[in-house]
């Protein structure tokens, strides 16, 4: 059974219970929610970091932030080794983010995004795959980076 991981702020809470119904009941995922789990305010790294800890740990291998803008979301993520966030508002950008860049966690955001093109979004990202290639050396230049930059 395939798996990912989500989790959200309270900005992205309503959008990402329907984002978890179409994974489960449209596409067949298994689904772990790492939070947050209302509407109260919240601050959105704590989500991020949850996430991608569960793909750092191999739990799962991908992953979705939903938060307001899904910047912030993408932002935390990418602080993480390993972990490959985009933000994306359009389907052209989140079939190409694995495609090219191998992304392993999409992030869109509540107030950017309505439930369909967040669907449409999600399915995009989850139906491309890495192409490799040329592509494989500049991930392997980003991941570089994450030993010269410290
Ligand atoms: C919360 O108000 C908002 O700042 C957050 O959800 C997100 O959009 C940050 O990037």
């Amino acid at each position: 059974m395939k798996t990912i991981t989500i989790g959200s702020d309270h900005a992205g809470y309503g959008l990402k219970l329907k984002i978890i119904d179409h994974l489960k009941n449209d596409l067949g995922w298994d689904v772990i929610d790492v939070g947050t789990d209302n509407e109260n305010s919240c601050d959105y790294p704590v989500f991020a970091d949850a996430v991608c800890k569960n793909i750092q740990n191999g739990v799962t291998e991908l992953g979705i932030l939903i938060c307001g803008t899904g910047i912030g979301m993408s932002m935390a993520a990418n602080k993480h080794r390993g972990i490959r966030a985009a933000a994306c508002s359009d389907v052209f950008s989140a079939r190409l983010t694995r495609e090219h860049n191998n992304a392993n966690v999409l992030c869109f955001g509540e107030r950017v995004v309505g439930y369909g093109v967040a669907c449409d979004l999600v399915d995009a990202f989850l139906g491309a795959t890495f192409a490799g290639g040329k592509h494989q050396r500049r991930v392997d230049q980003i991941t570089a980076l994450e030993e010269t930059e410290r």
